[in-house]
């Protein structure tokens, strides 16, 4: 029997299905079916013979899942019941009482809990893999000078390892904004019924425990209508395909002939149609595009979520492709950026090149005279000075005579230009956090040490 008199319009049921997707939370319903029917037996709810021909039919539904042998048919609305239907048809009409003391509102909110956090799990292992080979990236090129920039002019020289070790530590970041996606996944909707609870003593905390939930939420109210835990998973992922984005910006720039300071592996590359010479850094590209795809389910799940009346709504069931892509497109920058920060090579001779221009050591001129005695806001002028002299007259800073230089200052002597030698730009920076390479070592060393889950 149905309530209904006449069936659904086709274009309704095309609008209303979500079996085209959400048979990705198959593997999660079932476990979850399984605890479910565990503990509705435990608490003598159902009988233990009626538990065991659901677990055995549960077992062939899962066998079919991962075989890719499950079929769908044309009425399964989506995967719950979808599965419920084929377990129907292998276990007989005892099938139908899995879904005693529970609804697709707990059920649905329970397997996308569970997939987020399998899935966070997932990406906390692909960011250890990345900042791994970032470390190890950063060894190799310990000691290669490079230009710092900002507003990308060169603005003081850095080593190549320190700026690696940048997106080491950004990374570090999205792990913890992941770690934090856990917590918010660690707590069991199952249980809450449709939305007021169910009219059986069930016991929830088996069922958490079982399915590796921390704790049952404590408001059945809240444990349906809540997806806040994808929106965490979306807002870390977002923040971290920014970050990727980054890398694979500077990745393009650095590849470039204007720079030339690194090429990405021929396994990273491609060529063109139509132009032999080109080697396009296509990888890098992508992950400059990628992130804002993902910042976009983030906020098209606000978008779905905001102004929602409690409980649930059928608009929740668009959390999922929202979710699903950017889990699969997180995964797969993720896996890129590795394999291009592993295989990539660096021109030392370039690098060290753009990072002797004389100018860089600007800031160096201004601090000597800061120990000189000179308030550090007007030796800055000073030095512009300096400068203003140098680029006019098409000549380096250290070609300014002992005469020039003391018209911009009579604190200013020989050592301006040893100064402007350039071994001590780089080892000047002794501040923790600095590039002097005692502090990068010591950066390293803190860098491995989070790697091995000992941080400082
Ligand atoms: N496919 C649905 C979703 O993803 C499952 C929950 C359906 N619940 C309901 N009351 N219609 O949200």
């Amino acid at each position: 029997m149905s309530r209904f008199s006449e069936p659904q319009d086709p274009v309704f049921a095309q609008l209303n299905t979500s079996i085209g997707f959400d048979w990705r939370l198959g593997p999660y319903d079932v476990e979850q079916s399984r605890a479910h029917a565990t503990m509705l037996a435990a608490q003598g709810i159902i009988a233990d013979a009626d538990r065991d021909a659901l677990l055995a039919g549960l077992d062939r539904v899962a066998g079919e899942l991962e075989a890719g042998t499950f079929e769908v048919e044309p009425g399964d609305e989506d995967i719950h019941m979808a599965i419920e239907r084929r377990l129907t048809t292998l276990v007989g009409p005892v099938g139908g009482k899995l879904h005693t003391a529970r609804s697709r509102n707990d059920q649905v909110a329970t397997d996308v809990a569970m997939f987020t956090r399998a899935h966070a799990l997932r990406t906390l292992e692909r960011l250890q893999a990345l900042q791994s080979a970032l470390v190890l990236c950063a060894e190799r090129h310990l000691d290669w000078p490079m230009p710092g920039y900002t507003h990308l002019q060169r603005a003081q020289p850095v080593y190549l390892s320190h700026h690696l070790l940048a997106y080491f530590w950004m990374f570090r970041r999205d792990a913890r904004r992941f770690e934090a996606v856990l917590g918010g996944t660690d707590e069991l909707p199952l249980g809450a019924g449709a939305l007021a609870g169910v009219n059986f003593e069930t016991d929830r905390a088996f069922v958490a425990r079982e399915l590796g939930f921390a704790s049952v939420a404590r408001n059945s109210i809240d444990a349906v209508s809540n997806r806040d835990f994808v929106l965490d998973f979306l807002s870390a992922a977002a923040t971290c395909a920014t970050h990727l984005s980054r890398l694979g910006a500077e990745i393009v720039l650095w590849s470039s002939d204007e720079f030339g300071f690194a090429q990405v592996s021929d396994a990273w590359a491609s060529g063109s149609s139509i132009m032999p010479q080109k080697k396009n850094p296509d990888a890098a590209e992508l992950l400059r595009a990628k992130a804002p795809r993902i910042a976009a389910h983030l906020v098209a799940l606000h978008g779905v979520l905001h102004g929602l009346p409690l409980t649930y709504n059928k608009d929740m069931q668009e959390d999922k492709e929202h979710l699903f892509d950017a889990v699969d497109t997180l995964d797969l920058c993720l896996a890129a950026a590795r394999g291009m920060v592993e295989t990539i090579g660096f021109d030392r001779e370039r690098l060290a090149g753009a990072a002797s221009d004389e100018l860089i050591a600007a800031t160096d001129v201004a601090d000597l005279l800061v120990r000189r005695g000179v308030p550090f806001r007007q030796s800055h002028g000073i030095v512009a000075g300096l400068v203003k002299l140098a680029v006019d007259s098409g000549r380096p800073l250290s070609a300014l005579t002992r005469e020039e230089i003391a018209v911009q200052s009579d604190a200013l002597d020989e050592e301006y230009y040893t100064v402007l030698q350039s071994s001590s730009w780089l080892e000047g920076k002794v501040s923790e956090g600095g590039t002097a390479l005692p502090r990068v070592r010591e950066q390293l060393a803190h860098a491995r040490a989070e790697l091995d889950g000992q941080p400082a």
